[in-house]
């Protein structure tokens, strides 16, 4: 698919859901960019690479957003980020835009890293403002830009202008307990610095990623910005996501830890399936990941990369409690995938698992 091709010709669907009660399966403008409906991948730092994003298209997500890239490593041509990292796989964009994550601290690297995603054929970037972790924090980057307003718009106004794609920005409400400051620069994000989009998690950052999401921050923001607001946060049940979707008034839902090793929670979000995967799914969806992986990684990489994505397959056979932790176990010895596969195929799942666990 040529870049633009999700260049939307009819932006009457255009904005958030306030007014009229919104489907989930509907349509959608960012930015001058028709997203097929309001179910998104969220960006996973170490997961979300090009066949974790197909993988949720394949199951009806509209958007998925890719973990987040360094700028500095873009800038300065770390060849596993442009090579691994920036890899966006053409069926991707069969089914629905692709966005990259980017973060960083300069905004003349910014300016060209988001450049070089432009060119790598990305149809949006969106900016992470929310990472708490201190190794990104330190350098300013992430949710330090929640103290940084000025420099936060700095870096929107050059991914914008490096890219010349539309820019969406991915914030926490606060730093700490009782801090707001996230919605006034959600804000500022539009109004000043062009944002076409903000991506609220309504955890502070300093809670990193428990706790339990204020729903009503995003819906106040929902209320007050001229923007779409993409809600992320405690999303891993359809009802409660449905609920929420609604009670906020958000654009659309941003799926993360529910949808690891549970791809088939799009199909149920965009109405494409209801009941649960049986046992030979999961383990045929496995197989599917192990190929990506395989031929993304090389065989020994792959071994030692999936073994976190293993627990998350285990978790959909809905195997009683002693034999999912032997499985588990054994999965992390597993001496390469072959292994991992035989160990998979052999397992017994006692009855079909809650749709929504
Ligand atoms: C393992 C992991 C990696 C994450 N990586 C990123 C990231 O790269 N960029 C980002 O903006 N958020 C990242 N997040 C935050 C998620 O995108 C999401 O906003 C957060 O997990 C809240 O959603 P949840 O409670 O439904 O998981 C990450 C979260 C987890 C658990």
């Amino acid at each position: 698919m040529s870049p633009g091709a999700w260049a939307a010709s009819d932006t009457s669907a255009a904005g958030g859901a306030g007014g009229a009660r919104t489907a989930l399966d509907e349509p959608w403008v960012l930015g001058g960019v028709r997203v097929p409906n309001r179910v998104l991948l969220a960006p996973l730092a170490g997961i979300g690479n090009w066949f974790v994003r197909l993988q949720a298209k394949r199951y009806g997500a509209g958007m998925a957003v890719s973990e987040m890239v360094s700028s500095h490593a873009i800038h300065y041509g770390n060849r596993r980020t442009m090579q691994e990292l920036l890899r966006i796989d053409p069926r991707e964009r069969e089914h629905g835009p692709v966005s990259i994550q980017l973060f960083g601290q300069d905004p003349d690297v910014m300016r060209h890293a988001a450049r070089t995603v432009a060119e790598a054929g990305a149809d949006m970037i969106d900016l992470n403002m929310g990472c708490p972790v201190p190794k990104v924090c330190k350098t300013g980057a992430g949710a330090a830009l929640l103290s940084d307003p000025e420099r936060a718009l700095a870096l929107a106004r050059a991914a914008r202008e490096g890219s010349g794609l539309p820019v969406t920005v991915k914030l926490r409400c606060g730093r700490r307990p009782g801090d707001h400051s996230g919605l006034a620069l959600a804000h500022r994000l539009v109004t000043d610095a062009g944002v076409s989009a903000i991506a609220l998690h309504p955890r502070v950052a300093s809670a990193h990623h428990s706790g339990q999401p204020d729903y009503e921050l995003v819906a106040e923001l929902v209320r007050t910005l001229d923007a779409p607001v993409i809600l992320t946060g405690g999303l891993r049940d359809a009802d409660h996501i449905r609920a929420v979707f609604a009670a906020t008034g958000a654009a659309a839902v941003m799926l993360a830890r529910g949808s690891l090793g549970n791809p088939w929670l799009f199909a149920q979000l965009v109405g494409a399936r209801t009941d649960a995967p049986d046992p030979s799914e999961v383990v045929a969806e496995l197989d599917w990941v192990m190929g990506c992986a395989r031929e993304h990684l090389g065989e020994e990489r792959a071994g030692r990369y999936l073994r976190k994505f293993y627990p998350w397959y285990v978790a959909r056979l809905a195997l009683e409690h002693g034999c999912a932790s032997a499985l588990r176990a054994q999965l992390q010895s597993a001496p390469d995938l072959g292994h991992a596969r035989a160990l998979f195929a052999s397992a017994r799942a006692p009855a079909p698992l809650a749709m929504s666990a």
